[in-house]
């Protein structure tokens, strides 16, 4: 074919030369004609090899593709004047690559190829050839590989879509060549590197002063937001650069882009203020910023007049009264400002703005009362203000229409308030498709039943919207059904349905399209839908993306036999898949409203008072007013401050029987989230040992979150052994200390149920009594283990510097060894009275650099602390220290059990003749037995570790180094 061409291209030119010369002006119109027939003719054969490539990589092509003619029947090919102009295969599972040759299709104007998710490969640099194309979408595919620079030669190019593909490396720069490109989509690629600016001789996006639309979000860019990309005789209207990597600042020559209607810059890594030339953005709709580490003031943004939808949450703005000029945003339907620093009161006059439907202001600090006013907007719906500190509420407000949550401030606190409505999150059932009539229960298991109540198999994907404004739903269902019929195609009905979401990001819709006459599509009416679909996904302001399993793409291209096998197959699958979502959404909705119930009503079942109440939580903690504990203390006087510490004060309090408490007051800024104050609450009442300090109650009211402790009079360890106290704790007492605190971890590891790590062993968490027993305190960081199959907790380190075990600081994962190891650094400092770290040495390192074990004492006479009053020296205090090295192993599996612990230093006081008493005489046993029902249980946790009995601390070799 090839051969034929050029051959009946050098006879027509040789011809037309003779021609020429000998008859010059006669038949030079016939001559033009020839030469431009001849050259129609090699180029559509030039089109016709090219589509012979495309068929050879691709499977999958319509069944028309066959015969010598595209022009003629091809489906999804258009044509003018013999040359094809147009190729538009969507949707129909096409599977393969790209043919280079698409690139000999010289006068094609568009290409789409959309949500074929298994045509991939890279994208040829040929496609630089394609001089005349306008529309390129190659949507929902899997293309890989980096955008070839070569798009950048498409001097005719209106429409790049290349969204949801797997594109990597960089932006082409060559883009920033498309003078007429109108509409920029690369959304949820991998690609990387900056955002193309130009410098000197190349290009860069900051060109591209006719297009509309930059639509970047969900890739991997990084670097800062050039300033160079705005101007101010730019035409852009969409910036979408959501969910990268994107540093820096937000450039005040964003300010200059005055078209813009929504800019999108969440979940990125932007810092410093927001630029106060924002707010001449007088038509930006939707303005969305949330997860950045944005700083500084709230910026005042009275000037975007416009603004619908204004998302700030999640950045680190300085604290600030709700901002006044909220009220004066005429058209706001949506505020979303969660954890935005935000303190005071929230005027009753913002509640007033007509078109306000969503205010969603949680995890603030704002307070006063709620007052939403009598001239509320008729549009509101939900009114979020979790974690707040709202003291009080028009109880009124339960009547409302509205949404309104209060769980987790003060208000909710008031006896009284806990059950009420405000005080509780409901769950929204999940929307459902609307119906107009009574739908029967299709016969066929595999169908749904449509808007109109007939069972069909509906062609199914998502709809991505750009921005939250521009959500609606009913419009875009009636537009939908309107352009499919005017395109001839047989839909009964379409249904949007928002599936269950975040406020932050619900911008998602499932779509379903049903057919009519018929019980499904057949493979070119799915095809025109979707095309349909990849156009019109320009105009209305969404992305589409096919469901993965569509019936009626499978079945088409079967024989009728095969079509309800199928069918049931693919259907099958669906519905499992469905069925299976939906088993695990419901058990999801069930563990949501538990965990709503609980946090709406955390004290609900520990009012001790109420006798009903199956299964009291607390053994023996009382709840006390703040007016009580603030009597209790003298107002919180500072004479009875007996402690501080970053979560807070310690208050001495005297109660009226003249017992006296420890009153922890937390700082407002420490305070725990309510489930964790109760979770605390619960934890420490459940724990009685004479060597843990026992909790007597608590306080939850006015935003304040108070335990009070037994009083323990002799202070700390730490103020003991360093000499602050005056009290001499010699070798012998030293040694019921250590034993005494091995006893209480001992049972918090092993007798609490659940067990308890305690996460922040130290000497200023070890008290005396009047007896200098010790006492185990501040269970403030502990965190119970939770069930048996996990033998660890992985979380976020805490803990002390010193005694921090290095095993738990590498991994995270928290087990009973981590105390086990802060244990072995505290008997270092029993009996050296050291700090863990001094003069930046840690102690263990000071210890086995020196321990030499054919010496006395294991040659450590020099670092001992002199007031042990040690005369001879003592077996004991060896394997003292054997026994601390060896809680100190790096590998927590190498340490002993805290059981273990307990049994080596009962021995060591036995062998010196020191009188000890034995641990099951010294517990309190009433209550260790009503505390301890279930001890068996929390051993099975353990019963991995086999660790046996007879590997004991001191048994071990310790090398020195
Ligand atoms: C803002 O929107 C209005 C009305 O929608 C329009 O007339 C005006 O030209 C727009 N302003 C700019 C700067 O685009
Ligand atoms: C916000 O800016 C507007 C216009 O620049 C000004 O009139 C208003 O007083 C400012 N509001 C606040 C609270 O700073
Ligand atoms: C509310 O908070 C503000 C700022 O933190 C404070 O100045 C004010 O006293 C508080 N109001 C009430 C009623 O507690």
């Amino acid at each position: 074919m090839r051969l034929g061409r050029k051959w009946k291209c050098c006879f027509v030119l040789k011809m037309g030369e003779r021609r020429v010369h000998e008859l010059l002006s006669l038949h030079l119109l016939l001559n033009f004609l020839l030469l431009s027939f001849a050259a129609e003719s090699t180029s559509m054969e030039e089109d016709m090899n090219a589509l012979d490539s495309l068929k050879n990589l691709m499977q999958n092509l319509p069944q028309s593709w066959e015969g010598s003619d595209p022009c003629n029947g091809w489906e999804g090919i258009s044509c003018t004047e013999s040359r094809v102009t147009s190729i538009k295969l969507a949707g129909i599972d096409l599977n393969g690559q790209l043919s280079a040759d698409i690139g000999s299709l010289s006068e094609l104007r568009a290409l789409d190829l959309s949500y074929n998710k298994n045509l991939g490969g890279p994208l040829p640099r040929e496609i630089g050839n394609l001089k005349k194309l306008e529309e390129l979408f190659i949507v929902g595919c899997g293309f890989t590989g980096p955008v070839p620079d070569e798009i950048g030669s498409l001097p005719e190019l209106a429409y790049l879509s290349l969204n949801s593909n797997s594109f990597s490396g960089r932006i082409p720069a060559s883009i920033g060549n498309l003078s007429k490109l109108q509409w920029l989509d690369l959304t949820d690629n991998q690609l990387v590197g900056p955002i193309p600016v130009s410098s000197g001789a190349t290009s860069g996006l900051d060109m591209l002063h006719n297009t509309l639309h930059f639509h970047l979000g969900n890739n991997n860019i990084s670097g800062a937001i050039p300033p160079e990309l705005f101007s101010s005789n730019m035409a852009l209207i969409h910036l979408i650069l959501d969910s990268n990597k994107l540093t820096g600042n937000i450039p005040n020559t964003l300010g200059l882009a005055q078209n813009l209607t929504v800019v999108r810059l969440e979940n990125n890594f932007l810092t410093g203020s927001v630029p106060q030339d924002l707010t001449r953005l007088h038509n930006v709709t939707d303005l969305i910023m949330y997860n950045n580490n944005l700083s500084g003031p709230i910026p005042n943004l009275s000037g975007m007049t416009s603004l619908q939808y204004l998302d700030m949450s999640n950045n680190d703005f300085d604290p600030s009264e709700f901002p006044s000029w909220l009220q004066n945003l005429p058209r706001l339907k949506s505020l979303i400002m969660g954890s935005t620093n935000l303190e005071g009161k929230i005027p009753a006059a913002f509640f007033s703005l007509a078109d306000l439907q969503t205010v969603v202001l949680k995890d603030n600090k704002l307070n006063g009362s709620l007052e939403i006013g009598t001239n509320h907007s008729r549009q509101l719906q939900l009114i979020d203000l979790q974690n707040n500190h709202i003291e009080d509420f028009n109880k009124q407000y339960e009547a409302f229409r509205i949404t309104i949550i209060l769980v987790g401030n003060a208000a909710c606190y008031e006896r009284g308030s806990e059950t009420s409505t405000l005080c509780t999150i409901q769950d929204k059932p999940p929307s459902e498709l609307t119906r107009n009539c009574f739908p029967d229960k299709c016969s066929n298991p595999y169908q749904i039943s449509s808007p109109n109540c007939k069972c069909a198999y509906p062609y199914v994907g998502t709809l991505s919207y750009r921005a939250p404004s521009y959500i609606n739903i009913t419009a875009l269902e009636e537009n939908l059904v309107r352009t499919f019929q005017s395109h001839h195609l047989p839909v009964d009905s379409v249904s949007l349905i928002k599936p269950p979401c975040s406020p932050f990001q619900c911008f998602k819709l499932t779509v379903q399209i049903f057919p009519s006459g018929q019980d499904h599509f057949n493979q070119t009416m799915i095809s025109a839908m979707s095309v349909l679909l990849s156009s019109l996904s320009t105009t209305e302001a969404y992305t589409f993306i096919l469901g993965l399993d569509n019936y009626g793409l499978e079945s088409s291209r079967k024989s009728s036999n095969t079509r309800i096998i199928i069918g049931a197959a693919v259907g099958g699958s669906v519905s499992l898949v469905l069925f299976l979502l939906a088993g695990v959404y419901a058990l999801c909705q069930t563990r949501r409203a538990e965990k709503a119930m609980e946090e709406s009503n955390p004290f609900g079942n520990w009012d001790l008072n109420d006798r009903s109440s199956p299964r009291p939580q607390l053994h023996g903690a009382k709840r006390f007013s703040f007016k009580e504990l603030n009597e209790y203390t003298n107002n919180f006087s500072q004479a009875n401050e007996i402690g501080s510490g970053g979560y807070g004060k310690v208050y001495r309090g005297t109660l009226p029987s003249g017992q006296l408490v420890a009153i922890k007051r937390a700082q407002k800024q420490s305070n725990l989230g309510v489930l964790q104050f109760k979770a605390e609450i619960e934890l420490l009442s459940r724990v009685h040992h004479k060597n843990l300090v026992s909790l007597l109650g608590f306080c939850f009211e006015r935003g304040e979150q108070m335990l009070v402790y037994e009083f323990v009079p002799n202070g700390t360890l730490k103020d003991s052994i360093s000499g602050k106290s005056g009290i001499r704790l010699d070798w012998a007492r030293r040694l019921k200390v250590a034993l005494g605190t091995a006893r209480g971890l001992a049972y918090l590891h092993e007798h609490a149920n659940p067990p308890v790590i305690h996460r922040d062993i130290k000497s200023t968490n070890i008290l005396l009594d009047e007896r200098l027993n010790a006492k185990v305190a501040d269970f403030g960081l502990s965190k119970p283990m939770d069930n048996c199959e996990k033998d660890h907790v992985t979380t976020q380190v805490k803990g002390t510097m010193g005694y921090l075990d290095p095993d738990y600081y590498t991994t995270q994962q928290l087990t009973e060894k981590s105390d086990v190891y802060s244990f072995g650094v505290l008997m270092l400092e029993l009996i050296t009275a050291r700090k863990p770290i001094q003069r930046g040495k840690h102690i263990v390192k000071v210890f086995r650099s020196t321990i030499d074990k054919t010496k006395n004492l294991h040659g450590l006479q020099e670092i001992l602390d002199p007031a042990l009053g040690l005369g001879s020296p003592l077996k004991e205090l060896e394997n003292f220290v054997d026994l601390a090295m060896n809680c100190v192993e790096d590998s927590g599996a190498d340490r002993p059990t805290m059981s273990d612990v307990v049994k080596e230093i009962e021995s060591m006081l036995k062998s010196a003749g020191l009188n000890y008493m034995p641990e099951s005489s010294a517990s309190n046993s009433a209550s260790f037995e009503e505390v301890n029902n279930v001890t068996t249980s929390s051993h099975v946790c353990n019963s991995n570790e086999s660790l046996d009995s007879s590997s004991l601390c001191n048994i071990r070799k310790i090398e020195p180094k």
